[in-house]
C-alpha cells in the first residue's frame, strides 16, 4: 500500500495540507532562529579542518520545502576550497551546483529553500572560520560582497538598467567603504574597470549598460565583483551567455585577476573544456550529492565514477570524427523521493552485485582522489558517507 502510494504522481488534498502544515512549522521555526541578532557566537563561529582552506562544505544539507514536498537539492555535499585556488563544479542541470553556492551566500530562496544539516566553514584568514549554516543575517549582510562576491551568468540582468555603470561600481564600494570620500570612490571605480582591460573607461563610466557588449558587462561585473578585494569569488556559468571568443579573454582575465588578488574561485560550469583550461581541483555532482572529486588531472585522465565517464564521452573532441555523440541513457531520479540505493543506478551501465545495497560510501582512490562507487570498494579507504538528514524529525 504505501509503496503504491509513493508511485502516484498525484497528492489527495488532504496529503496536501499535511504537506503545508509541516512546512509552516519547519520553516518558521528556522526563520526564527536566523533572524535572531543576539545570537551567541559560540553557535556559529568554529575552526576551520584546514586552514588552507577557504571555504569548507562539510555534509551539507540544502531542502526546498515545497507543495508537493522536500526537494533534497543539495544533499550531504562535502568538498573544499583550498585558498588561491579555482574549483571548478560540474554535473547536469539541476544536480545542485547552484543551491551550494546560494547556500554559502545565504541567498537562497526563503522561506522555502533552507540549509538543515551540515557545516559550511568560512576561513577568516587566521584559521577561524564562521559556520554559514547558522550565522546571523546581520554578519552575512557584512560577508556577502566583501569577502565572497558573486559572478552570475547573465550580465544584462545582473546589472541594473537604468543607473549609469559608475554608478553602480561606486555604489558597491560606497557601501562597504563608508568613509571613502566621493573622489576617492569614483578614483577607485576607474581604476577596477581599467582593471578589467575597459580601455574608455571615462566614457563606461558614464554609459549606460545596454550601451555595452555582452563581454563588456560581464567586465563590468567582474569589477562589481572584485571591488572589495574578496576572498572567495563565486562565478556561476559566468561565460554561457558570451561567445567563444569572448568567453576564453573572460576567463583569462577572472584567473589573472585572481592571482593579482590572492583569491579563490568556485567555477560553476556545464562547459568541460572551461574547467579543465581553468580548474586546479574539479567536483562532478549528480542529484544533490558530490559523486567524484580530485585534482583536474585526476578528473580528466582518471575519470572513475560511472557518471563522469560518461560526462568525458559525452564531451566533442576537436579533430575526432564520431557519428553520434554519447549521451548517458535514462534520467535522474524524482528529487521528492530519491532512491535509497545509488542515484546512478538506474543509469548505469557498469553496475554490480554490490550496487544493490544502500548508497555507496566516499572511496579515496588516490591522495587526491575520491569516487563515491561500489566499484572501488576493493582498491581505496572508506572515507565518509553522504547524510541526509531525516526531515520528519525538524
Ligand atoms: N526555489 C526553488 N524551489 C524549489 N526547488 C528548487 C528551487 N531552486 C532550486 N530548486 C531545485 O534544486 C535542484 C538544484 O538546482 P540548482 O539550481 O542548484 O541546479 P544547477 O546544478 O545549478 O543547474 P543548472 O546547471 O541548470 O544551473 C533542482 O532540482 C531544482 O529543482
Ligand atoms: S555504485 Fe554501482 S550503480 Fe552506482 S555508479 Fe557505482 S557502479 Fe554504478
Ligand atoms: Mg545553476
Amino acid at each position: 500500500m504505501a509503496s503504491e502510494k509513493k508511485k502516484s504522481t498525484y497528492i489527495s488534498g488532504r496529503e496536501s495540507r499535511r504537506i503545508s502544515r509541516f512546512n509552516r512549522r519547519v520553516t518558521r521555526r528556522l526563520e526564527k532562529e536566523r533572524a535572531d541578532a543576539n545570537k551567541d557566537p559560540k553557535l556559529y563561529t568554529t575552526q576551520m579542518k584546514d586552514p588552507n582552506n577557504v571555504v569548507e562544505f562539510d555534509n551539507v544539507c540544502t531542502y526546498f520545502f515545497t507543495d508537493v514536498g522536500v526537494v533534497k537539492a543539495v544533499d550531504g555535499v562535502s568538498y573544499e576550497i583550498p585558498v588561491g585556488k579555482t574549483v571548478g563544479v560540474v554535473g547536469e542541470s539541476g544536480c545542485g551546483k547552484s543551491v551550494t553556492s546560494l547556500s554559502l551566500m545565504q541567498l537562497l530562496q526563503r522561506p522555502t529553500g533552507q540549509t538543515v544539516g551540515g557545516e559550511i566553514r568560512f576561513n577568516l584568514g587566521d584559521g577561524s572560520a564562521y559556520n554559514i549554516v547558522n550565522t546571523p543575517n546581520a554578519i552575512m549582510e557584512k560577508i556577502r560582497g566583501n569577502r565572497i562576491s558573486m559572478i552570475f551568468q547573465e550580465p544584462m540582468t545582473a546589472l541594473n538598467p537604468v543607473f549609469r555603470i559608475g554608478q553602480q561600481v561606486d555604489e558597491v564600494t560606497q557601501l562597504h567603504h563608508p568613509e571613502m570620500s566621493k573622489e576617492d570612490v569614483k578614483a577607485r571605480t576607474l581604476q577596477m574597470l581599467e582593471l578589467v582591460g575597459i580601455a574608455n573607461k571615462e566614457g563606461v563610466y558614464d554609459m549606460y549598460p545596454h550601451e555595452l557588449s555582452g563581454g563588456m558587462r560581464q567586465r563590468v561585473c567582474i569589477a562589481i565583483a572584485l571591488a572589495c578585494s574578496p576572498s572567495l569569488i563565486i562565478a556561476d556559468e559566468p561565460t554561457t551567455a558570451l561567445d567563444v571568443t569572448i568567453q576564453a579573454q573572460i576567463l583569462d582575465l577572472l584567473q589573472n585577476l585572481k592571482d593579482k588578488l590572492n583569491s579563490s574561485i568556485m567555477l560553476i560550469t556545464h562547459d568541460l573544456g572551461v574547467v579543465a583550461g581553468m580548474a586546479d581541483y574539479v567536483v562532478v555532482m549528480y542529484a544533490g550529492r558530490v559523486v567524484e572529486k580530485g585534482t583536474t588531472d585526476d578528473i580528466y585522465h582518471h575519470p572513475s565514477h560511472p557518471y563522469t565517464i560518461g560526462l568525458m564521452k559525452s564531451k566533442p573532441v576537436v579533430g575526432k570524427k564520431v557519428e553520434e555523440l554519447y549521451n548517458i541513457p535514462g534520467n535522474v531520479p524524482n528529487p521528492v523521493e530519491m532512491p535509497n540505493y545509488c542515484y546512478f543506478r538506474d543509469r548505469c551501465e557498469m553496475q554490480c552485485e554490490r550496487c544493490k545495497g544502500e548508497y555507496p560510501p566516499e572511496i579515496r582512490i588516490s591522495d587526491t582522489h575520491i569516487v563515491t562507487c561500489y566499484r572501488y570498494m576493493d582498491e581505496g579507504e572508506v572515507v565518509g558517507h553522504p547524510k541526509s538528514v531525516d526531515v520528519e524529525a525538524l
